[in-house]
């Protein structure tokens, strides 16, 4: 049975007692990369007329934001290849109660767009980096060109967003050697580093079970050479932060299999096809793109689906490794990182 959940308002609170205030937005399914571990090497993309519109984006983030959301993140596939994703951003910008516009790219296109972005308010960035080898770096991302995204990194740093994060996804035999390196990179250049488990995400070409590389044998590795100090920090998702003694940057652990995030939870996702996704792993789901359509005038009916989806919000999520097909096919390009 779906309790009924009391609403405020501004406030997404789900059943658990849980407040909803940082949406992830993917908008776009396309990327210029094909990650091993997130693509297929031959992707069949969404036509257009079933993502939704920049508009309808700016619409739904700004009904997210009247309803108490206060961070939101742009993610895809990847943003930056969406025709005048700038527009979208600098739209998301400009609302009065919102205070974190966060961007999580492949870098690939950052050297031409870093500095708009600062200036439409994006404040912090992710950027994926698996390797700092050029033909390995390659060989991950199919399509990439590490020197691009060395470049965008440094123009990133130029135009002086708060805060820039690595996501390194390691795996086993064919990157963790390079988890020492790459924290190394992180510290020279002043930014932070995550390290993100593999997530059964999506029908790919490799044995997940065979690469998979735990975030404590990362931990163990990186302990052996650097004074490595646990941070309470949290920002309610699945991530553990330790801080390098004598140095800026802190080091972040997402562990998607692990459940002891899922009681605070702040979270929701909504894929570029416009469906709200109320916890990764789980395939719990409103479609919003037929309400938005529909109602290109009244907010009304997509705010009460919002606050209904509150109600089906489950309390944790059900990934498992070892299951012969991944628990959620979605690919992550779809419902964003
Ligand atoms: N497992 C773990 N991380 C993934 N990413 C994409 N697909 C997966 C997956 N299956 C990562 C990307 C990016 C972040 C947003 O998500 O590397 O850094
Ligand atoms: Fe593109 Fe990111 Fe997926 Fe790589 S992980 S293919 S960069 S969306």
């Amino acid at each position: 049975m779906i309790k009924k959940v009391p609403q405020s308002a501004h406030q997404l609170i789900d059943q658990f007692g849980r407040t909803v205030d940082y949406i992830r937005l993917s908008i776009t399914d396309r990327c210029d990369f094909r990650c091993v571990y997130c693509m297929a090497e031959e992707m069949t993309f969404l036509p257009r007329h079933e993502v939704l519109s920049l508009e309808e984006c700016a619409r739904l983030v700004k009904i997210f934001v009247s309803l108490g959301v206060s961070k939101v993140r742009i993610t895809g596939g990847e943003p930056l290849v969406r025709k005048n994703a700038l527009w979208l951003f600098e739209e998301i910008g400009k609302l009065k109660n919102l205070n974190e516009l966060v961007l999580t790219t492949n870098g690939s296109q950052l050297e031409y767009q870093a500095n708009n972005l600062r200036n439409a308010g994006v404040k912090r960035i992710n950027i994926s980096l698996d390797s700092l080898d050029a033909k390995r770096f390659k060989k991950i991302t199919r399509t990439g060109n590490l020197d691009k995204v060395l470049r965008g990194i440094d123009a990133a740093k130029n135009v002086g967003f708060e805060n820039i994060k690595l996501n390194t996804v390691l795996m086993r035999g064919v990157n963790d050697d390079e988890a020492l390196t790459l924290v190394k990179f992180a510290i020279d250049q002043s930014i932070d580093i995550s390290f993100i488990e593999e997530m059964p995400l999506g029908e790919i070409s490799h044995d997940r079970e065979s690469t998979f590389f735990s975030n404590q044998e990362t931990l163990k590795l990186l302990q052996n050479e650097y004074p490595l100090i646990a941070s309470a920090e949290t920002t309610g998702g699945p991530a553990r932060y330790w801080r390098v003694a004598n140095t800026s940057t802190k080091i972040g652990f997402i562990s998607p299999h692990s459940h002891n995030f899922c009681e605070h939870c702040n979270r929701v996702r909504i894929t570029c096809k416009g469906e709200l996704f109320l916890c990764l792993g789980q395939e719990d789901k409103i479609d919003l793109m037929p309400l938005l359509r529909d109602n290109p005038h009244h907010d009304q009916p997509v705010i009460e689906a919002i606050l209904a989806s509150m109600a089906i919000k489950p309390k944790g999520h059900d990934f498992d490794l070892h299951r012969a097909k991944p628990a959620v096919i979605r690919f992550m390009s779809h419902t964003g990182g």
